[in-house]
C-alpha cells in the first residue's frame, strides 16, 4: 500500500557498518525462530484478552463517543487545557504536534478546527501561573480536561484542586461541570468518586491499558478530536499495522525487526537508542516512544526472577536542530549507540527556497531548491557521515505525515515494546522503580499514611553543608 510507513535497515548490517558494530544477516536467521515464537506467543496474549491496548483501533464505539463528546463541546470552548502528566499526556502532546499546524494556537479561531491546545504535564509554579494568567477573564470559555488513571499523581491531583477552586470561587459549584472533563478509571479511583459527586462527564482510561500505552483510548483521542484531528484515521492506521505486527516471519514484521535490532546491539554493548526525526511534526512522539521503552525495558530483574539490570536508554534528537549539538558527539564519542531516523518523503508544505542573492556563490546553490528538499538530503548526509564512522542507523520512512501513518507508527512501537521486553525476557508491563519516588512526595507533602516514611527520609535528604560550594 503506498502509504505504509516503512522501516529501513540495511545501515545496520555488517555489510555496511563493519563487523565490529554491525549485525550479520545469520543473527537474523538464528533468531527467525524466536521471533516467530514470540510474536506467536503475543498474539495468543492479545486473543486472551491481556493486552487489552493491543484492541483498541477496533473499539469503534470508544472512538464515536469520543468524536460525539467532543463534537459537543468543540464549539464551546476558546480554550482546552489537558491536566495530565507521564502516559497521561506524552500522547496528547505528540499527537498535537504531530497534527496540528506548528503554530495552532496562534492562528485565529477560524483557521482552527477547535479550541486553543495546552498540554500541561509539570507542576512548575511559573509555568502554571503563567498559564491561569493567560486564561484571565476566559474561564467560562475553558475546558480542562483532568486526565489520571489513579487520580492520585501528585501532580495532576495538584493541578486540578488549584483549578477547582478557581472555577467555584470564580464561577460558583454549580458551573464546575461546565469548565471540567474527567479521564478515568471507568470504575474506580479518586477522581472516579469526584467526577460523580462533582458531576463531571467522565472518558475512560480503559482497564488493563498502562498509561504509556493509552495514546490511542481516550487519553489521547479526546484532546484531538477536540482539534480536528482525524481519530478515525489514526485507528485505521493503527488496525492496518496490526496486522503487519502480527506476522510470525521476522523479515514482514516491522516491529519484530525493530525490536530484534535493538535487543541485538544493547547485547554488543550499544546500550543507547537515539530516535532522530527529520521532521519537527515528529519530534515528540520519539518524547512518547522515549517514555514507552525506558518505562518497559528499564527493569531490574527478568521474568522469572532473577536480578538483572536490563535497560535501553532512549535519547530523543531533532533533526537538523541536533546535527549542530549532537552529531560530533554521536560521530565521534563512544560507539554504544543505535540510530533511528524518522523520514518524511512528501512534507505537507514544500517550501521553495526563491533564487536571491544569485551573485554570492557560496549560497547561491539553493536557490530554486526547497526546504523539503533540504531538511531530506541533510538526512541522508547524516545516515552517510555517521554510517561513515560505522555508527548503526535505521530509518523509520512515512510517506507523508496523516492520521493514518501516526497510527501505524504508534501501534508499531508499542508491539516492538512487548516484543523486545519478551526478548529481554522481562515485564514490560509494570513500573515499579517510579513508587518510590511518588511516596517519598507523599511523605514530603505530608500526606497521611506516609509519616514513617517521613522520618526514614529525614537524615537522608538533610543538606550536608561541608557539600555545598
Ligand atoms: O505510564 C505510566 O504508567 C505513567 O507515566 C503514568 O501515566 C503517570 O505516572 C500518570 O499516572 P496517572 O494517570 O495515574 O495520573
Amino acid at each position: 500500500m503506498a502509504d505504509q510507513i516503512k522501516l529501513y535497515y540495511k545501515n545496520v548490517t555488517a555489510d555496511i557498518v563493519g563487523q565490529e558494530h554491525g549485525l550479520s544477516l545469520d543473527q537474523f536467521k538464528y533468531y527467525t525462530d524466536q521471533i516467530a515464537q514470540t510474536v506467536n506467543s503475543i498474539n495468543q496474549q492479545v486473543a486472551d484478552g491481556k493486552l487489552p491496548f493491543r484492541r483498541l483501533p477496533y473499539d469503534q464505539q470508544m472512538v464515536q463517543r469520543t468524536k460525539d463528546v467532543a463534537g459537543e463541546m468543540r464549539g464551546r470552548y476558546d480554550n482546552l487545557v489537558v491536566l495530565g502528566i507521564g502516559g497521561s499526556a506524552l500522547g496528547n502532546i505528540a499527537l498535537q504536534t504531530a497534527l496540528n499546524h506548528p503554530f495552532y494556537n496562534l492562528l485565529p479561531s477560524d483557521r482552527r478546527a477547535g479550541p486553543k491546545t495546552f498540554v500541561m504535564d509539570n507542576v512548575d509554579p511559573v509555568q502554571f501561573q503563567g498559564l491561569l494568567d493567560l486564561l484571565d477573564g476566559q474561564l467560562d470559555r475553558t475546558l480542562f480536561n483532568v486526565v489520571s488513571k489513579s487520580g492520585e499523581t501528585a501532580e495532576t491531583a495538584s493541578q486540578f484542586l488549584i483549578v477547582r477552586n478557581l472555577i467555584r470561587t470564580r464561577r460558583g459549584a454549580s458551573k464546575l461541570a461546565e469548565n471540567i472533563i474527567v479521564t478515568t478509571d471507568p470504575a474506580s479511583g479518586t477522581l472516579r468518586q469526584i467526577a460523580a459527586r462533582d458531576g463531571y462527564i467522565t472518558l475512560a482510561v480503559p482497564p488493563g491499558v498502562g498509561g504509556r500505552f493509552s495514546v490511542l483510548s481516550q487519553v489521547g483521542l479526546f484532546s484531538a478530536a477536540m482539534c480536528g484531528i482525524d481519530i478515525e484515521g489514526l485507528m485505521a492506521g493503527a488496525r492496518d499495522m496490526d496486522q503487519r505486527v502480527s506476522k510470525t516471519e521476522l523479515v514482514e514484521n516491522p516491529a519484530a525487526i525493530f525490536a530484534l535490532i535493538q535487543y541485538l546491539f544493547y547485547g554488543q554493548g550499544k546500550t543507547l537508542s537515539v530516535m532522530m526525526p527529520y521532521s519537527y511534526q515528529l519530534k515528540d512522539l520519539s518524547d512518547w516512544f522515549r517514555q514507552l521503552w525506558a518505562e518497559s525495558l528499564g527493569k531490574d530483574k527478568t521474568l522469572d526472577g532473577k536480578p538483572a539490570q536490563i535497560g535501553p536508554t532512549p535519547i530523543k534528537a531533532l533533526g537538523t536542530t541536533d546535527q549542530h549539538s549532537q552529531v560530533q558527539l554521536y560521530r565521534e564519542g563512544l560507539n554504544n549507540k543505535v540510530f533511528t531516523f524518522l523520514e518524511v518523503e512528501k512534507f505537507a508544505s514544500q517550501c521553495p527556497i526563491p533564487r536571491e542573492l544569485e551573485q554570492v556563490e557560496s549560497i547561491a546553490y539553493l536557490g530554486g531548491k526547497s526546504l523539503e528538499k533540504l531538511i531530506n538530503n541533510e538526512k541522508i548526509a547524516t545516515e552517510y557521515a555517521l554510517v561513515a564512522s560505522k555508527r548503526p542507523c535505521l530509518t523509520i520512512v512515512f510517506p507523508e505525515i496523516s492520521a493514518y501513518c501516526v497510527g501505524q507508527f504508534i501501534y508499531m512501537l508499542e508491539t516492538a515494546t512487548s516484543i523486545a521486553g519478551s526478548l529481554f525476557n522481562l515485564n514490560t508491563y509494570d513500573q515499579p522503580a517510579v513508587e518510590l519516588g511518588k511516596q517519598a512526595t507523599f511523605a514530603l507533602m505530608e500526606r497521611a499514611g506516609y509519616e514513617e516514611l517521613a522520618k526514614k527520609m529525614a537524615a537522608s535528604i538533610q543538606r550536608d553543608k561541608k557539600f555545598l560550594v
